[in-house]
């Protein structure tokens, strides 16, 4: 990581597990960083970084510290599956504030979307990014939401987003499904320099999984625009994980998983 952003980067979510992972890693290859989350932060903070706890409901807050910063890294708000009420206000009200800075700022998104965009897909399928969403709950609802008003930003504003369709991003996979959707740290953060650091975007999306032999569902991307690959693999945890299945139909015909199963109440499965 040789190049350097020319103006500080706004990094949302920053006191959550990506958040934190990213805040490190840019911090320490120098990128100027303002951090926010409604947490606070828990590690030392960064060199050349600031952190400022924001709800990012609250619209005039998020404005101001976009201020002056050449691109929004937003991975704050609900990341899991919970009731619609309580996914509203971070992820569709936040999401707003989030474009209106950008749009001010003439600012660049990089938006955390999720695989449950396209959650209800089945795994016998290989998906091109533009494909139609099939969320699979109220937070990938929320998710295609985020997209579709990035593009809305970017048709009507030029606002440029990049949306990274995150599979699973921990330290390592833990269970057969994994075997397909990890994504290395590394990968999330080499994607997230090249997200920042190329010339233009448009409104690019990239899969956001590493070069994984079982990843078949996630094909055709915008990530060769960006000149980013996954290095990494979750391969070598095939002979561990590949019986860790869940048993159940739901979950395992459809590219979800167990996002697809919560308050499933179909009761045909054509
Ligand atoms: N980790 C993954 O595998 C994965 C997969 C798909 C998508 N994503 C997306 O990536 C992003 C980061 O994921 P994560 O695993 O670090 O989740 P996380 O829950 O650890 O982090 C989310 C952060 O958002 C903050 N937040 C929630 N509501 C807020 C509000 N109203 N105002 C300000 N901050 C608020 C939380 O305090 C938290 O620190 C999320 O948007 C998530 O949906 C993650």
């Amino acid at each position: 990581m040789t190049d350097l952003p020319a103006k500080p980067v706004l990094l949302t979510g920053a006191s959550g597990a990506l958040g934190r992972v990213l805040a490190r890693a840019l911090g320490e290859a120098g990128w100027r960083l303002v951090l926010t989350d409604i947490a606070p932060f828990p590690d030392a903070l960064p060199p050349g970084a600031r952190f400022e706890r924001a709800d990012l409901e609250d619209g005039v807050t998020i404005l101001r510290l976009a201020e002056g910063c050449g691109a929004i890294l937003h991975f704050g708000g609900v990341s899991v599956e919970r009731p619609f009420e309580e996914i509203i206000g971070p992820n569709l009200r936040g999401l707003y504030h989030i474009y209106e800075a950008a749009r001010r700022e003439r600012a660049r998104v990089v938006f955390a979307s999720s695989n449950h965009t396209v959650g209800f897909h089945e795994r016998a399928t290989t998906l091109a990014a533009e494909d139609p969403f099939r969320p699979d709950g109220y937070y990938g609802l929320s998710k295609a939401y985020g997209e579709l008003m990035g593009r809305l930003y970017w048709m009507k504003h030029g606002v440029e987003s990049v949306f990274v369709r995150i599979g699973s991003s921990l330290p390592e996979p833990v269970n057969a499904r994994m075997l397909a959707s990890y994504f290395s740290f590394a990968d999330l953060t080499r994607l997230m320099v090249r997200a920042v650091l190329t010339e233009r975007v448009g409104a690019s999306v990239v899969w956001g999984a590493s070069a994984n032999q079982a990843m078949t569902w996630w094909g055709a991307d915008d990530r060769a625009a960006l000149g980013w690959a996954p290095a990494d693999s979750a391969d070598g945890f095939a002979g561990r994980l590949a019986g860790k299945v869940s048993g159940d139909p739901v979950e395992e015909r459809y590219m979800g998983g167990a996002y697809c199963r919560i308050g499933y109440s179909r009761e045909e499965m054509a």
